[in-house]
């Protein structure tokens, strides 16, 4: 049993903030900021919350599938920025979808969570404990940037994707997934409801990041775990129609791609117009290759997620 993609959606703010915008917050300008990352807007929530973008992206995602929402068992959320740290975000998506009989919880690895939510997704339909799984990434990352530090600020963007997954006989998917706690200090964003008992306070926090640290990490990390994938599937490289990479930084998949020496149209961005969403990213990409009919039956895609933790993750699967 293999779960098959049914439905995708996605949904991100409509207020659009461009990198003039930012030149004007801290000491950047859009020449730096496209010629170091590739991205010129991203879009930052205002009134919706991280669970309002995941009832929406969700919503879109059953409708395509023609499931009714009834049937769906499971409800996965990937995010680590939702406005609630309980009641889970895959609860408010529940009432939202009015998935009455689905079960749900959240599940945080920073910019992996999608794969590992996708991941976790497949092992339960493949065990045959679940056969409708939502799965949601989701993030509002602008409440987590310090908007004067220019290192980070530039980077990120909010919005949400899903995918409706159901169980069908035959096929597999392939997965790995790593983590790496020695490196954790590289990407941070401690919680914002500690206390500091000496000062006092409840400390605001925000992602703190060794840039170059954690893009070292990623151009080693992502084509030796897309290998072992491969590897496990005994399938070559050019077998893969298309490889879906956590959109970060336009130079960390050039870089991938360089190294697996693989031709950089196999791997689709949108990072231009919405940034690092965080575990949206890879969902919010599949629902626009869904849209522009890029993805048909039976093309082999190659998910693979990389971020704070460290963590990263991937998996080949057939469309
Ligand atoms: N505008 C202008 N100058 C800047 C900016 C900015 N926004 N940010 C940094 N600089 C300056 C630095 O201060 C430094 O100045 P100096 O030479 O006078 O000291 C100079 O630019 C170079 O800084 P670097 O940090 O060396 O720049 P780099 O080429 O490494 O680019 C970047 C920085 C874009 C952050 C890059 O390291 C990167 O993308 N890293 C990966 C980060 C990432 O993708 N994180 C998220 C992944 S995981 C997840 O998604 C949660």
């Amino acid at each position: 049993m293999i779960g098959k993609v049914y439905g995708t959606g996605s949904y991100v703010p409509p207020h659009v903030m461009d990198n003039d915008d930012l030149s004007r917050m801290v000491d950047t300008s859009d020449e730096w900021i496209r010629e170091r990352t590739g991205i010129s807007r991203r879009h930052i929530a205002k009134a919706e919350t991280t669970s309002y973008m995941a009832g929406e992206a969700a919503w879109k995602a059953v409708e395509q599938s023609r499931i009714a929402p009834a049937e769906i068992d499971l409800i996965l959320v990937a995010t680590s920025s939702s406005e609630t740290i309980f009641p889970c975000t895959a609860c408010e998506v529940q009432k939202r979808i009015g998935a009455v009989n689905a079960a749900g919880y959240d599940l945080n690895a920073a910019c992996t969570g999608f794969v590992h939510a996708f991941n976790t997704a497949q092992a339960y339909i493949s065990a045959g404990i679940y056969r409708t799984v939502l799965v949601v990434g989701a993030e509002s990352m602008s409440n987590m940037i310090d908007w004067s530090d220019r290192g980070t600020c530039i980077l990120f963007g909010d919005g949400a994707g899903a995918v409706l997954l159901r169980g069908e006989e035959g096929g597999k998917a392939f997965m790995a997934a790593h983590s790496d706690g020695e490196k954790s200090q590289a990407l941070t964003s401690l919680s914002r409801h500690r206390r500091d008992w000496e000062k006092e306070t409840d400390g605001a926090s925000y992602v703190r990041m060794d840039g170059q640290g954690v893009f070292k990490f990623a151009v080693r990390k992502v084509p030796e775990i897309i290998e072992e994938v491969l590897d496990q599937a005994h399938m070559e490289l050019d077998e893969v129609d298309y490889f879906v990479l956590h959109q970060a930084n336009r130079r960390i998949i050039e870089a991938v791609a360089k190294r697996l020496n693989t031709d950089l149209s196999r791997f689709p961005m949108n990072l231009e117009e919405y940034a690092n969403t965080s575990a949206a990213t890879i969902p919010i990409l599949l629902d626009e290759m869904n849209e522009k009919e890029l993805l048909q039956r039976g093309q082999k895609v190659l998910m693979a997620g990389f971020g704070a933790g460290l963590t990263w993750g991937a998996c080949l699967f057939e469309w």
